[in-house]
């Protein structure tokens, strides 16, 4: 695919590495390109970073026909830059991109165009430990028209943000509040898909859980109410009796994680039992109150491997590991981000360097 570059005349001072938080300050470019009904994707360009005209009549801000994707470059002590499987979230982009209606992207053109923005602006990746460069390609659906139909025009763009730690407590464990009331998805809904649809319908249960001091919410199905589904930002994992338990994604209301996926082959390769099934959060409860609930944690791009300290149940709460990071999530937290950054060997393949 051919890009065509417009550098910057006004780089940006970059942000403190010690205070990046995430998804706060952003680099100099952005990639952009459209979509037109009978041409397909046109006009792959890199430009300036900056604001975006579209029509007010446009479909995205109407009915929400919206996907994005996250995933990071790392910057590794010997100045390599990795990306880590990137290929995952482009398959799981035209996953999302097939439930909504939006037209299907070329693999091998979105990992170019990831590469080439990345390239462009790798000043940007911070080297602090545990910081790295957020990559957020979405796309929306740019039809100015009221008609509820898949657009027939569509904008991809990807920018680039240099974070730390999605939570504040960082690798401290987080307290996460179980939302009975709202539900994020159902079967047959978008649950399986990253469209901005899916956050939007989180808020009310993340303000709850903010108001009572949480960090997060862990979903439960939307049809009972009853069996995990995930929390806000990651897939979540249960340590009950030495068997690492994650909900299966067989319904199709969970986010297929690229962290989720690499947890699972990971603590599999060293020998541990991991099981993908419905898991009921009165089973958790149970696990606790009998004393074999030795850890819980989510997985997430965003929030890498971040260990669950306390769950609260309607008002019922039970402290996981006294408060303290499991043997599990260190371990996995250690591979995860040793291989990301290039500081324990690739046996899997999983990442690729940025030439
Ligand atoms: C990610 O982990 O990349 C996410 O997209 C989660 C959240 C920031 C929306």
């Amino acid at each position: 695919m051919k890009i065509t570059i417009t550098r910057t005349q006004t780089p940006k001072q970059k942000p403190d590495q010690n205070a990046l938080g995430f998804g706060r300050y952003f680099t100099d470019h952005m990639f952009m390109m459209n979509y037109t009904e009978g041409i397909g994707w046109h006009d792959a360009r890199i430009v300036p970073f900056g604001d975006i005209s579209l029509s007010p009549a446009c479909m995205v801000f109407h009915y929400a026909q919206e996907m994005f994707e996250g995933l990071k470059a790392y910057k590794t002590e010997d100045g390599r830059i990795l990306l880590f499987r990137p290929e995952k979230n482009i398959e799981r982009m035209n996953s999302t991109n097939k439930r909504l209606c939006v037209p299907q992207v070329n693999p091998d053109d979105i990992l170019q165009a990831i590469i080439e923005t990345v390239k462009i602006d790798s000043d940007w990746i911070p080297t602090l430990p545990g910081t790295s460069l957020y990559i957020r390609p979405f796309i929306i659906a740019t039809d100015p028209a009221l008609g509820v139909h898949p657009s027939k025009t569509y904008l991809f763009m990807i920018i680039l943000s240099p974070v730390g730690a999605y939570y504040a407590a960082g690798l401290n464990p987080v307290d996460i509040c179980v939302e009975d009331e709202y539900v994020r998805a159902v079967r047959g809904g978008m649950g399986f898909a990253k469209v901005g649809a899916n956050y939007a319908a989180s808020l009310i249960g993340q303000q709850k859980a903010e108001e009572k001091g949480y960090a997060q919410v862990l979903w439960l199905d939307g049809i009972e109410h009853k069996y995990v589904d995930e929390v806000g930002s990651m897939n979540v994992f249960f340590v009950i009796d030495g068997e690492v338990i994650t909900p299966s994604l067989d319904e199709g209301n969970i986010l297929p994680g690229v962290t989720r996926a690499s947890a699972i082959e990971l603590l599999r390769a060293y020998g541990y039992k991991v099981t993908e099934r419905k898991i009921s959060i009165q089973e958790v409860y149970d696990a606790a109150e009998s004393g074999k609930l030795q850890e819980v944690f989510g997985t997430g791009t965003a929030a890498v491997v971040s260990p669950v300290g306390k769950l609260d149940w309607d008002g019922r709460i039970i402290v996981i590991n006294e408060g303290k990071i499991g043997k599990i999530s260190q371990f996995l937290y250690d591979q995860i981000t040793g291989i990301q950054f290039g500081r324990i060997k690739d046996e899997f393949g999983w990442t690729r360097e940025v030439k």
